[in-house]
């Protein structure tokens, strides 16, 4: 959830601040980028040289900044708008009050005010201080806002006292914060299956019928499916892509057979399924047992029996699933599109054709049409897969929301 992600970490003055180097290195381990903004108060409990290493960029503490004699300023509003996420912790009952009351005395709560993304904040005080009336009302001012609490955790605290008031633990922010991002996803409680890549149907020990795709349309299509919070069987053949997301299961497979059965083990359980593999539609009946010796005079002959549709086994077998494919032309595009919905028992599928250029397997773009049951159609700008698989996300889920 927050790999490739923007995270802005606010420490403030608490003796829970040296916490934060642990949760610099859980966020860089997660994938993201990280920035912190100090206050003076919490660069005497955290050194800022560490936070700069570890985040590596630059700590930023005062707005006023003066590099060989170069006086400059940290742009509070440019940084605010760089995170994608703002967290605060640990966060002192002080400038919990001040972030309520739109104080801005310092960098920190000038970045707050100027951010539009999400922020959570991690208490940090002693016991009496967070059971106080005046920091709960900051507490519900605060989430009044839209930002986030994450509950101080109990135990003993810095004052000897023992109860409720220190602040999380670094790796619990962390999947406090996951969860909260998968539950407000659309496809929080979905579970999707993908089909990618192109299968390999073997000829010999060392020979096999294969294709152009790299994966790369349904790799991007089970990223993103995650990124949207759900849980993701991604049934591959043959590819050179690497994914480590604990949200996707990556399921490999070679041949058309064996894709097949994979789909089957996983398709009654699914919500939504995506056939974005270029599956083989042809097998050679008989499978070599050794390498075949090459003939002086007389052609090859290699006997070919179909493989199973994949898909169309999907489209038989659907009960209550979104059930999406892929039609890949050369020609008379709409049409054949057309028909493989309808044939397939499809609520969408994904047209594109050879005759754009850019579009299809073997590249990083592609340009579709999205093509639904009742027949609308859209078409879309030739686009980096990426973004290809949001327009499908998005298509999708505004189908289910209907
Ligand atoms: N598909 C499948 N199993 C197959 C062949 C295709 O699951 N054996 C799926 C693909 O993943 C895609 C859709 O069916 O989502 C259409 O694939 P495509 O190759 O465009 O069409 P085919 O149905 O194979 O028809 P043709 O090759 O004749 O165009």
């Amino acid at each position: 959830m927050l790999s490739g992600k923007n995270i802005l970490l606010g420490i403030t003055g608490g003796i829970a601040a040296y916490k934060t180097t642990f949760l610099v290195r859980l966020l860089i381990k997660a994938g993201a980028s990280v920035k912190v903004v100090l206050t003076e108060s919490a660069s005497s409990f955290v050194s800022p040289l560490t936070l700069t290493t570890l985040s590596k960029n630059a700590v930023v503490m005062d707005f006023v900044k003066n590099e060989d004699n170069e006086i400059s300023w940290n742009n509070h509003v440019k940084l605010g708008l760089w995170a994608d996420l703002f967290i605060i912790a640990p966060a002192t009952a002080n400038t919990l009050s001040k972030m309520a009351n739109g104080v801005c005395d310092n960098l920190l709560l000038a970045t707050y005010l100027s951010a539009k993304c999400p922020v959570y904040f991690a208490p940090a005080m002693d016991l009496d201080m967070y059971k106080h009336s005046s920091t709960k009302a900051t507490f519900d001012k605060l989430t009044s806002f839209g930002n986030v609490m994450i509950p101080a955790e109990s135990g003993e605290l810095a004052s000897g006292l023992v109860g409720e008031g220190r602040m999380a633990e670094p790796e619990n922010i962390i999947s406090f914060i996951e969860q909260h991002l998968i539950k407000g996803s659309p496809l929080c409680n979905k579970t999707v299956l993908i089909t990618a890549g192109p299968t390999h149907e073997a000829i010999d020990p060392v020979r096999y019928i294969g294709n152009k795709s790299t994966g790369t349309m349904g790799f991007e299509l089970a990223k993103k499916a995650a990124e949207l919070g759900a849980k993701v069987f991604l049934i591959s053949g043959p590819t050179n892509l690497e994914l480590n997301n604990n949200q996707i299961t990556i399921v490999p497979v070679v041949s058309a057979k064996q894709m097949y059965k994979a789909v089957h083990e996983y398709f009654s359980d699914v919500d939504i399924a995506i056939s974005a593999a270029a599956v083989a539609d042809y097998t050679p009946k008989n499978v070599s047992e050794q390498k075949i010796k090459k003939q002086e005079a007389e052609p090859m002959q290699l006997e070919l029996e179909r493989t199973q549709d994949i898909l169309l086994s999907m489209g038989n077998a659907k009960t209550n699933q979104f059930l999406v494919g892929f039609a890949l032309e050369t020609q008379n595009v709409f049409d054949n599109a057309k028909k493989k919905l309808v044939k397939k028992n499809l609520d969408l599928i994904v047209a594109n054709t050879l005759e754009d250029k850019g579009a299809g397997f073997g590249t990083s773009t592609n340009k579709i049409t999205l093509l639904d049951k009742n027949l609308n159609e859209k078409t879309f700008d030739l686009k980096p897969k990426s973004e290809v698989a949001s327009d499908i996300w998005s298509a999708i889920i505004t189908k289910l929301d209907a």
